[in-house]
C-alpha cells in the first residue's frame, strides 16, 4: 500500500509528549477510570471482574445498543464498533470505494479522510472552506457541479480544523443535493456533542438518510481518547457487512476494557458533554482576550462548534511562529500547513483544561520578546 505521510500525526508523534504545553488538541480533557465509573455510576468492581476474552467483531451488543440510542431510526444491527475512529475511516474507505471512484471531500480535513481514498487510486476532488467575515463558510451553490457522479461525499461537523459548522437547514440541503447527486456521504461527526448551543446539534446524516454513514467515537467530545473506541453507524447494511468482513484483516475485534469503558462513557454522556463544552467556553474566552489585546498580530475565529478554531497570524509565518513558541515557550502549536492551508493560521485546541495556563507561557513568551 502506497499511502503518504500522515503529516499532523507525524508532527505530534515527534513533539506531544515532549513538549509541555498543549496549544492545539483537538480532543477534551480526559479523567481516569476510577472518575469515569464514578459519574457512570459504575463499581470498580464490574470493570475488575471483566474477562479478557475476544470480543465481537460487530461489537459488544450491550454496547452497540447503547450508540444506537444516539441515532434516530436505527438499531443495534447498524452499527459497528471499531478501534479508534481512525479504523472506522480506513474500513469505510475500503468498503465503499474502488480505484477511479469520485470521492468529494471538504478541505481542510483531518487527513485520512482524503488519505486513504487517494491511496486507493480514488479521483479525490476538494471542497474548499472559504475564509469570511462571517467565519468559515462553504460554497453550496457549487456542489452539484462538484459531485458529478460522485460516489462517496465526506463532510466533518463540526469541523476540525476550522470550526465551521452548517445550520440544520444547510446540512439537510447538503444532503439532498447528495441524494440527487446519487452521492454516499460519510459524515465525520467525531465533535458530536460539542455544539455550543446543544440546540444547534445537527441530526447525524445515519438517520436521516439510509446510505448515509456516521462515524463518532470517544476520543473528542467524551475525552477519552484512550480507549480508543470509534464506531459508525449505517442503515444499509451491505456496507455494515463489507465492514466487518474487512475487519477480520485489521484488528478482528475491539479491545474488551475499551468497549466496557465506552459503554460507561455514554451512560455519563451528559456530564462529560456539558463538562467539556463548559471547559470549550471558558479557554475561548480567554484566547478571545488574548488576540483582541493584539489585534495587530493575531485575528481569532472562534469556532462555531466544537473544540477547534483558527488564529490568523497577521506578521509572518505560521510555521515561524509555532517553531519558536516550542523552542521558546515550551509550547506546542499546530500550523495550518500541516493541513494543507497557506502558512498563516495556528490550530487552537479549546477542549484542555491547561489552556489558560498556556496562554499565560504565551503571553509571558510574548512580552520577553519585545524586551
Ligand atoms: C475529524 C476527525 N476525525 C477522526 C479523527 C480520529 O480520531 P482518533 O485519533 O481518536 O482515531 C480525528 C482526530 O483528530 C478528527 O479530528
Amino acid at each position: 500500500m502506497q499511502i503518504r505521510d500522515f503529516r499532523l500525526e507525524r508532527y505530534f508523534g515527534q513533539y506531544e509528549f515532549s513538549v509541555r504545553h498543549q496549544l492545539s488538541p483537538s480532543d477534551c480533557e480526559s479523567c481516569t477510570i476510577s472518575e469515569l465509573l464514578e459519574v457512570a455510576g459504575q463499581s470498580q468492581d464490574s470493570l475488575l471482574s471483566l474477562r479478557l476474552g475476544y470480543t465481537e467483531t460487530q461489537g459488544d451488543p450491550v454496547l452497540r445498543e447503547a450508540i444506537a440510542e444516539h441515532y434516530e431510526h436505527c438499531c443495534a444491527d447498524d452499527v459497528v464498533v471499531t478501534n479508534a475512529p481512525q479504523e472506522a475511516i480506513f474500513l469505510t474507505m475500503q468498503a465503499v470505494l474502488k480505484p477511479g471512484d469520485r470521492v468529494v471531500v471538504q478541505t481542510p480535513c483531518y487527513q485520512s479522510l482524503l488519505e486513504v481514498a487517494h491511496s486507493m487510486g480514488c479521483n479525490v476532488v476538494q471542497w474548499p472552506a472559504q475564509e469570511t467575515a462571517s467565519g468559515w463558510q462553504f460554497d453550496l451553490d457549487g456542489l452539484p457541479q462538484l459531485l458529478d457522479g460522485a460516489q462517496l461525499l465526506v463532510l466533518n461537523a463540526p469541523h476540525n480544523p476550522t470550526g465551521y459548522q452548517p445550520s440544520e437547514s444547510e446540512r439537510k440541503h447538503i444532503a439532498e443535493i447528495a441524494q440527487v447527486a446519487g452521492t454516499r456521504l460519510f459524515s465525520d461527526e467525531m465533535y458530536r456533542g460539542l455544539e455550543h448551543d446543544p440546540t444547534e446539534a445537527l441530526q447525524p446524516e445515519a438517520a436521516r438518510s439510509e446510505r448515509a454513514i456516521s462515524l463518532w467515537g470517544g476520543s473528542k467530545s467524551f475525552g477519552l481518547p484512550g480507549l480508543r473506541i470509534g464506531w459508525l453507524v449505517c442503515r444499509d447494511h451491505a456496507v455494515i457487512d463489507e465492514v466487518i468482513r474487512l475487519k477480520d484483516y485489521t484488528t478482528m475485534c475491539s479491545s474488551g476494557p475499551g468497549e466496557f469503558l465506552m459503554l460507561a462513557g455514554l451512560k455519563a454522556s451528559q456530564t462529560l458533554f456539558a463538562r467539556n463544552r463548559a471547559l470549550i467556553t471558558e479557554n475561548e474566552a480567554r484566547v478571545r482576550a488574548f488576540a483582541n489585546a493584539r489585534a495587530d498580530d493575531y485575528t481569532w475565529r472562534a469556532p462555531a462548534a466544537g473544540p477547534v478554531g483558527l488564529l490568523e497570524v497577521r506578521n509572518g509565518l505560521a510555521t515561524e511562529l509555532c517553531d519558536q513558541l516550542r523552542c521558546e515557550a515550551d509550547i506546542l502549536a499546530v500550523p495550518s500547513t500541516l493541513f494543507d492551508m497557506p502558512d498563516k493560521h495556528v490550530r487552537i485546541g479549546l477542549g484542555r483544561a491547561g489552556v489558560a495556563k498556556t496562554m499565560d507561557q504565551w503571553e509571558a513568551w510574548e512580552t520577553r520578546r519585545r524586551k
